[in-house]
């Protein structure tokens, strides 16, 4: 018999294989078990044991869970020696608070991209979960943040949902998340929710319904995302207190120079700095490390070379590369000649 099945696997492979439109690796295990070929061959016990029906175990990797994209409704049984789930792209829409309750060992859920609303999220179904490091919730049609998710989550996402309120509870004593996008919801305020996250390093809040910058912004923060959102100012010193903060993106807002303190991107270490799509009338103040500097579409009416290099000479210049100036009050014949040797390594100013 297994010479068989080995025949017919030699034989079946190639045709899957020839199949277009296949992304999922696994598949083919799918059409096996269809075709009866699987059942007491390829997932013998002695790979790890049982899996269910809808989802695919690879036997040379028997703790990850294959579930994706099968139009499943409901949450199937997940075997306790599962550390990986893969559950995006289905039309699940609830997952109970005993759902998880054998797989303690999962360190990655997937489930991006279903149909998850928060009302049937159990209060309890991601809380014993004592090792999850990465959750992914985007795409579904969430308006909280779950309760009671692990401590131990490294990355989390929630982007693409209706969140429209975080607690201050919803992330307290995430030690060691690193990454959060909860960008494209509908919150207007994150109140201290952000507060005491330690290790975050990069913050997606962009295209929410945001009037200011969030408080307790985590100092160690490296990426810090707050585009299409309704912020017009910016706190006094908002900058200073970050000591790594690379790229910041607040594209798309209300800001004016009266929301601006002076000095407020004048800051070392900044790589990236967009502000394109405001209503500034003046090119604020930066530091010369800047690399990057996107300004289109807003209504500068004159090119300061002062607002790059507070002084002009052959050892004092800017690190800009990339200034864009286009869709402003401004001509070419507006830019200074002193500016060529104030950014002297600006490959291409666009006005
Ligand atoms: C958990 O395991 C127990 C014992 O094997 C079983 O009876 C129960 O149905 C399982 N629960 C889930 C949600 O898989
Ligand atoms: C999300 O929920 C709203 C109402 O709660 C519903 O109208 C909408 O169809 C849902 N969207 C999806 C993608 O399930
Ligand atoms: C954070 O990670 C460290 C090291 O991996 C671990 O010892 C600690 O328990 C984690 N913290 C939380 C809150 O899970
Ligand atoms: C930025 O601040 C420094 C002092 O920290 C100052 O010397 C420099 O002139 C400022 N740059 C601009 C463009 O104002
Ligand atoms: C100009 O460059 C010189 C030499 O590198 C440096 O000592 C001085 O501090 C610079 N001045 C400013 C305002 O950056």
């Amino acid at each position: 018999m297994r010479g068989v099945c080995g025949f017919l696997l030699a034989c079946v492979l190639p045709l899957s294989i020839a199949t277009p439109d296949r992304q999922d690796p696994f598949l083919w295990l799918s059409a096996l078990r269809g075709r009866g070929y699987v059942e007491g061959s390829l997932l013998a016990d002695k790979t790890g044991g049982e899996c269910p029906e809808e989802c695919d175990c690879p036997p040379t990797f028997p703790i990850a869970m294959y579930c994706d994209g099968r139009g499943l409704t409901a949450m199937p049984t997940v075997p306790s020696r599962m550390k990986y789930l893969y559950l995006q792209h289905n039309e699940i829409s609830s997952l109970s608070d005993s759902a998880l309750d054998n797989a303690t060992n999962l360190v990655w859920v997937m489930m991006h991209h279903n149909a998850l609303t928060s009302d049937k999220i159990g209060k309890r179904a991601f809380s014993k979960l004592q090792n999850l490091e990465r959750l992914y919730l985007q795409h579904n049609n969430l308006t909280s943040v779950p309760q009671n998710l692990p401590r131990s989550l490294r990355d989390l996402r929630l982007n693409k949902n209706n969140i429209n309120k975080i607690t201050p509870a919803a992330l307290e004593g995430m030690d060691n998340l690193t990454i959060l996008y909860i960008n494209d919801n509908s919150l207007t305020e994150m109140g201290t929710s952000l507060k005491g996250l330690n290790s975050l390093l990069l913050l997606d809040v962009s295209g929410n319904k945001l009037e200011k910058v969030p408080d307790s912004l985590p100092e160690r923060l490296h990426q810090l995302y707050l585009e299409f959102n309704a912020i017009s100012s910016v706190p006094e010193g908002f900058l200073t207190k970050f000591s790594q903060l690379q790229y910041i993106r607040m594209a798309h807002n209300d800001l004016t120079d009266k929301g601006i303190p002076p000095n407020t991107f004048n800051v070392t270490g900044l790589v990236e700095l967009d502000l394109s799509f405001n209503k500034l009338e003046r090119i604020p103040p930066v530091s010369p490390t800047l690399e990057h500097l996107y300004l289109q579409a807003n209504h500068i009416k004159e090119f300061t070379v002062s607002s790059f290099c507070g002084v002009v000479d052959v050892m004092n210049f800017s690190r800009l590369r990339t200034v864009r100036l286009d869709g402003n009050e401004i001509s070419a014949g507006d830019v200074p000649s002193e500016s060529a040797l104030c950014l002297r390594l600006a490959s291409n100013i666009d006005v």
